[in-house]
């Protein structure tokens, strides 16, 4: 063989090679448009040239960072800006992505602390989510969702008693600064550890420290394995602020969606309305009432419409939510407690001077409602509270009346004698769930005369030696075994006030 036929052999192959790999590539122009950064400040950027780009896209920068679109107009487009917003100037390249914002959910985010694009806050592994789901999803239909039927237990006497909140009901917490709102959320997180709910725990521009004591507290006296927390701090930029309450929903669903069940508690939905305001105002949105775009209803109530019990031939799973908000001086008639209060399910409405006077949880009897959870409330429990708010109310209302040194006959100071132990009753310090029945038992023993001899002190002592005996069932496993009776808290309270003889006057020591 000569040299020239081997070389010639030798280009053959090569040829050939080179044909088998090209065959695959398809060769045609590939049109892609790029936008241009025209104006950016304040998490928003405005963008020219990409004419087909979608409301509500994502589009992905030069520099690295991401937006999704806000609003279209003829020329330019808004976007906000979610992460690396630093990072963004004029003249900048933009790039479509053809998709809507999502976050990963399912089993691997629990446990979690996330940002609402679903990285990890915790310093921990990337998630390897099991699904991507949007972050706006549309609520489900009437014909596929059910009556709310289940009870969701937060281990507060006030609010199992009064305020019962079912599974898939959207209760409102709403009160002033520092009322103890978030306590109330954190305190029916934790009560989770006893049952089957999912929780997710949203804070949308809360201080660190804040967020790192729910965290804390769940994860010491909760169920963490069945908790995720999306935080969005108020160093975060608008737009992640503005997501968070979404993707916290979507994380929440994919568990609703497989039959099991799931709350979400948004922490809190003030700081989100006001989000909305800046990037309302900052994309060039008429202003309305208090300043606020015209859509902010639209907006938190397709949110929280999201909270739902699924129909049985969806596997009957439910979302409940918690959302949290903020009044000022007492306000409930500023125009986004309004929205929230019409949009939601019942409300617990926290009262300052009620805090201040150290009745905590300071929930107003009287401005507080739960709609559709009295169904769901436990017969035993059901049975019971309905005396509760009878006494409890006429009490408060006497108690205004004898403030003065009124005329008060036996019966009246009977009523004030029960009222004052209702009372004592109904304060609970954090931390100290209560199972259903021993609510129940407790409240049978306060219709029955129990703690009316004894003096207003000894019916908190009782309560919390219950709740005592509560948790320590609870981490035992045997919920059955500790259950009070009627019988057995009439001896605790004869064994905490031995110097009363039996025929002494109830109501005799007040205070
Ligand atoms: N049931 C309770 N018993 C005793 N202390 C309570 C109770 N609930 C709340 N507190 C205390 O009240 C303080 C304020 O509570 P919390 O932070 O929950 O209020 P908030 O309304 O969420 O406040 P902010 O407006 O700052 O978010 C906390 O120090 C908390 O420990
Ligand atoms: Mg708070």
């Amino acid at each position: 063989m000569s040299a020239a036929e081997t070389e010639t052999d030798d280009f053959g192959n090569w040829l050939a090679r080179q044909r088998g790999a090209l065959s695959h590539v398809r060769l045609a122009a590939d049109a892609s448009t790029f936008g241009r950064v025209e104006r950016v400040a304040d998490g928003v950027a405005r963008i020219s040239g990409l004419p087909d780009v979608a409301l509500d896209e994502t589009v992905r920068f030069a520099s690295g960072a991401t937006g999704y679109v806000r609003t279209l107009d003829t020329e330019l487009a808004s976007v906000v800006l979610l992460d690396g917003a630093q990072g963004v100037e004029a003249g900048e390249r933009v790039e479509r992505t053809g998709a809507v914002l999502h976050v990963p959910v399912g089993e691997n985010l629990l446990g979690r602390v996330i940002d609402p694009l679903g990285r990890p806050l915790d310093g921990g592994e990337p998630l390897a989510a099991d699904q991507w789901l949007p972050v706006e999803r549309p609520a489900p239909a009437i014909v596929e969702r059910a009556a709310v039927s289940e009870p969701l237990e937060t281990g507060v006497l006030i609010v199992d008693a009064l305020f019962a909140i079912g599974r898939g009901q959207r209760e409102l917490i709403i009160g002033d600064r520092a009322t103890g709102k978030t306590s109330l959320a954190v305190d029916a997180i934790v009560n989770q550890r006893a049952s089957d709910v999912i929780c997710v725990y949203v804070a949308v521009g809360q201080r660190a420290t804040a967020v790192q004591r729910v965290i804390d507290a769940a994860r010491e006296r909760g169920a963490p394995q069945r908790c995720v927390f999306v935080v969005a701090p108020p160093s975060a930029s608008p737009g992640m602020q503005w997501i968070a309450p979404f993707a916290g929903f979507s994380v929440a669903e994919y568990f609703r969606d497989r039959g099991q069940h799931a709350l979400v508690v948004i922490d809190d939905l003030s700081k989100h309305a006001a989000t909305h305001r800046e990037l309302a105002l900052l994309t060039g949105e008429p202003p309305g009432r208090e300043a606020y775009p015209g859509d902010i209803f639209y907006l938190h109530a397709r949110l929280l419409e999201r909270a739902a019990k699924l129909s049985p031939e969806l596997g009957g799973g439910s979302l409940s939510a918690l959302p949290i908000a903020e009044t000022d001086v007492g306000n409930l008639s500023a125009y986004i407690p309004t929205n929230l209060i019409s949009i939601t399910d019942g409300q617990l409405v926290m009262d300052a001077a009620l805090f201040a006077s150290n009745q905590r949880p300071a929930v107003n009897v009287g401005l507080s409602v739960s709609r559709v959870g009295g169904k769901a409330q436990a017969p035993a429990l059901r049975r019971v509270a309905g005396q509760l708010w009878l006494d409890y109310a006429q009490f408060l209302e006497l108690e205004m009346f004898t403030r003065f040194g009124g005329l008060t006959d036996a019966r009246v100071n009977a009523q004030i004698v029960r009222g004052e132990r209702i009372r004592a009753l109904l304060a609970q310090p954090r931390f100290s769930a209560l199972g259903m029945r021993d609510q129940a038992t407790l409240l049978a023993a306060l219709a029955d005369g129990v703690f009316d001899a004894a003096p207003v002190a000894v019916a908190a002592q009782i309560r919390a030696r219950v709740a005592q005996q509560h948790a320590q069932a609870s981490t035992n496993h045997s919920d059955d075994e500790a259950v009070a009776s009627v019988a057995g808290l009439r001896e605790w309270v004869r064994a905490l006030m031995p110097d009363v003889a039996p025929g002494d006057e109830p109501g005799k020591e007040r205070g």
